[in-house]
């Protein structure tokens, strides 16, 4: 729990009208166990008189990152699928997951862990276990067993499609060695206990998310991977060779290297359909 001061504490209540939790009692310092952990409570303090359960207060630095350079970073970041063979170094690996402290979880319940995958045959191993895994699976889906259930009872899945991915699939696994992975020189496995009533994969999507973007101020091309979430998931044999815990499910996976290739101009897309109310 973080702790008041109340010697220092000049009854301004901020951290009492901040808290989400409702949890603090400033008469006599108390904090109500009902406390998330957020911080708000450090943060906002004037006299520094929360500390807090865990590390040291830092003041906020000032910051000039202006909508025109957040719009222009944005427009930049591009899924990278082709990487230098250069190897990302730990310290920088580890400025990528330390930074992870900051970005937000719902109830700030915080449950992930990350695995990086970064030796040359893990990733290949990673690569391969999914290509087979997906290529099982639409095999499945596609046999005349299953299919024709499929076709009834789940007609948002559309057969055809999933015989054309099997066929890709293993086109491409006799020619690309490295068809999931692009040869990054690392991977992230967002991962955590497998709960039905936890936010765990908004956190790891939103945690990836904030990784692919600062990866990006630091040099690194980044990709989002739906196939090894898709393919490892919560398939525990699997993920075991990758210290993913048995009771744990992968929730989101970003390829990290230093991109191949440079973009010169913007992509064309559309910005969402809008409905104001
Ligand atoms: C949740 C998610 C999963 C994705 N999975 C894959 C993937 O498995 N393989 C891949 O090559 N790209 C994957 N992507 C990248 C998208 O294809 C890419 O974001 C999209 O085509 C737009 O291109 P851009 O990111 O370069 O702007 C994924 C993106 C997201 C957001």
């Amino acid at each position: 729990m973080p702790i008041i001061d109340l010697e220092k504490c000049n009854r301004c209540l901020k951290c009492v009208k901040d808290c989400p939790a409702s949890a603090i009692t400033i008469e006599t310092g108390e904090i109500a166990n009902t406390c998330i952990h957020c911080g708000h409570c450090v943060a906002i303090c004037p006299e520094m008189a929360v500390r807090p359960d865990f590390g040291n207060i830092f003041l906020l630095q000032p910051h000039a990152v202006t909508p025109k350079d957040f719009r222009n970073l944005a427009s930049g970041i591009r899924s990278c699928r082709s990487y230098l063979q250069k190897d990302v170094p730990d310290a920088v690996m580890m400025q990528l997951i330390d930074n992870m402290k900051h970005y937000p979880s719902a109830s700030n319940a915080r449950p992930l862990q990350i695995s990086i995958v970064r030796s040359k045959e893990k990733v290949k191993l990673l690569n391969d276990l999914t290509a087979e895994t997906l290529i099982r699976k639409f095999s499945l889906l596609c046999s005349p067993w299953i299919s024709p259930f499929i076709r009834i009872f789940v007609p948002s899945v559309n057969i055809n499609t999933i015989k054309r991915y099997k066929a890709l699939f293993i086109e491409r696994k006799k020619v690309n060695d490295s068809q999931i992975c692009h040869h990054a020189p690392a991977v992230l496995l967002f991962h955590g206990k497998v709960s039905k009533t936890g936010m765990a994969e908004a956190d790891a999507n939103i945690w990836a998310t904030y990784t692919s973007i600062y990866a990006n101020t630091l040099g690194l091309g980044t990709c989002f991977n739906g196939y090894i979430v898709k393919a490892m998931g919560n398939n525990s044999k699997l993920n075991q060779q990758f210290k993913v815990p048995a009771n744990h499910r992968i929730y989101a996976s970003l390829l990290v290297g230093y991109p191949k290739v440079k973009y010169r101009n913007e992509a064309s897309r559309q910005s969402p359909i809008v409905v104001l109310l």
